[in-house]
Order: structure tokens, then sequence, then C-alpha cells
């Protein structure tokens, strides 16, 4: 884990975006949020902790700085930067992408249970990271992320809880992810949400990571489910996207109104970092969906497979 190379301050997106950085970054995510019993080594740990922290600072800093200007223009005034952020549900990076289409329409099941590998091995828990980020909050925000979060737990009734039930498509299309399998970008994905979520200094940007997330995932959710049930996974299979489709979009209404008014009420400033952490988050999604589509049409002809995503 700490061969990598110190990266210089202008590392490129390559750099960042690179197998060995990725996979490094995910299997120390992996390690340290486990939870633990106290250790002879517990020094060395924090001090390898501190070196991957930096690294990880690094990454995080580099992908803000290619939002910066985009998330300049975001209004400061409170209900006018709601009325912003969700017109990113229409032009923010990787929305209306043709990948999503063509999953509900044309993809076979082999690919659709390479595409739900690639997302489960990126998928960081939207409940831990919702716990992460409550921490301190405002007491309106707060309460609104411990609503979203009592949701994601099914209400108290375990058969309800998102996780587990993501493990059920799992195991319907016979997915086993691995970080070794797992393309870099959704990696990145994943390693960008933990990041984002457990430093305390981008506490603002997960709240808008978070809520950026439940904008857009129930057009992609509707039709990843409709791919599912074309390849026959039953109601109770693929009750996880299709549960997602409808519930995301009152998650993105309270979360809106509850969090992000009373927060940019509050302090103007969060507004900036709030539409820095939507676009890091949206900016990773993109490059997953541009790296899955040069995988799965690979071979085909992309124009032809463009085609039949619109034409869907
Ligand atoms: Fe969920
Ligand atoms: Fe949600």
């Amino acid at each position: 884990m700490l061969e990598l190379p110190t990266p210089d301050r202008n590392a490129s997106a390559e750099f960042y975006f690179s197998d060995d950085f990725q996979q490094s970054l995910a299997r120390w995510n992996r390690t340290r949020l486990e939870p633990q019993f106290p250790r002879e080594n517990w020094r060395q740990t924090m001090l390898d902790d501190t070196r991957m922290q930096t690294l990880e600072g690094d990454f995080l800093e580099s992908l803000r700085m290619s939002v910066l200007d985009k998330a300049a223009e975001a209004p400061t005034d409170a209900e006018a930067f709601v009325a912003w952020f969700e017109t990113l549900k229409e032009w923010g990076p990787g929305q209306n992408d043709p990948l999503f289409p063509w999953l509900a329409e044309h993809a076979t099941r082999e690919e659709l249970r390479w595409f739900f590998e690639q997302e489960a091995a990126g998928e960081a828990g939207f409940d831990d990271l919702v716990a992460y980020t409550q921490v301190k909050l405002p007491d309106q925000a707060k309460m609104e992320l411990a609503r979203n979060y009592w949701d994601e737990m099914g209400r108290g009734n375990m058969k309800g809880m998102h996780g587990p039930m993501l493990q059920i498509v799992a195991r319907a299309l016979d997915v086993h992810p691995t970080i070794e399998n797992t393309v870099p970008e959704s990696l990145a994905l994943a390693n960008a949400m933990t990041g984002m979520a457990t430093s305390r200094r981008y506490a603002w940007h997960s709240v808008g990571a978070l809520g950026v997330i439940e904008l857009t995932a129930p057009g992609r959710s509707a039709l990843v489910a409709k791919g599912l049930r074309r390849v026959g996974l039953s109601n109770a299979e693929r009750r996880y996207f299709d549960l997602h489709a409808v519930l995301d979009v009152k998650h993105s209404e309270d979360w809106n109104r509850e969090a992000l008014i009373p927060l940019v009420r509050e302090d103007p400033r969060r507004a900036v970092a709030i539409a820095e952490g939507a676009l890091m988050r949206l900016c990773c999604g993109e490059r997953c969906f541009d790296r899955y589509r040069s995988h799965l049409w690979n071979g085909r002809e992309e124009s032809a497979a463009r085609e039949h995503a619109q034409a869907a």
C-alpha cells in the first residue's frame, strides 16, 4: 500500500485514475474502516494511514480543481442554490448517458452482469456514507440525514435494508466483485465518496455528493431494473433497483428542502462546497459510464449501439 510514488502538485488525472492508485486506495479503505481490535503495531498503522490520507487528499483536490469553475457559478442564495442544484439532473456530467437505455433494451444477461459487478465493487455503502457525514451537522440537516439513514435501514426491518437488498441482486447474477477485477473508474467513485464522507474538511462536499446521488439515481435505476427484468430477474431479485427508481425521488426532494436549504441559508459559503462535491461525484460517474461503454460496446459498432440506445 505504501509503494505508490508521491504525486507532485500537478499529477495528472491519468495518475489518479490508474489501476495502481485506485486499487491501493480501495484496499486501504476496506482495511481502515473495518471494525478492529487494538493491535501492537498501531503506531505504524497510524503512520501508514497518514501517508494514505495525504494521497487521498491529493486525489480529492485534483478532482475538486477540475470542477472549480462550474461550481463557482452556483448561486449562494439558498432557494436559488437548490433550484440550480436541481438542474444538475439535466446538464450535470454523465447525465442522460446512452449506456442506460442500452442496458434497458439491448444488453445481454452477461453484459448486465459485468455492469453490475463493476457497480457493486464501486459501491461504498450509502448508509455508512450518510452516517459518517452527519457527525456534528446542524440539527435540521442532521435530522434529514437521520431519516434517510433510517430508510436505508429498512425503517428497522432487516428485510428492508438497502445494503442486503443489493446483495440479492449480486446473488441472482452470480456476481463476486473484487477490487482487482474492477475498473479504476468505479473504484475512484467509491474512493472519492468515502474520502469526502470521512474527512471533515469535505463534510459539505459529502452532503452535496450524497444529495446528487439521490437526485440522479432514479432515472438510471429504472432503466437498469428494466434490463434486469428483460433478462429474467424476478420482482424480488431486482427490488433494489425498482425501489430506488421511486424512493430516491422523494429522498432527493427531502434532502434539498431539509438539508441543503437550511445549510446554505446559515452559511452561504457552503453553497460552493456542496456544488463542488456534487460535481466531483458526477464527474466520477461520467468516467465510469465512458469506461463501461468502451468495454461493453467494444467489438460492436459504437455508433450502431448509440443509435439503438437513442431509439430506445
Ligand atoms: Fe438506498
Ligand atoms: Fe436514497
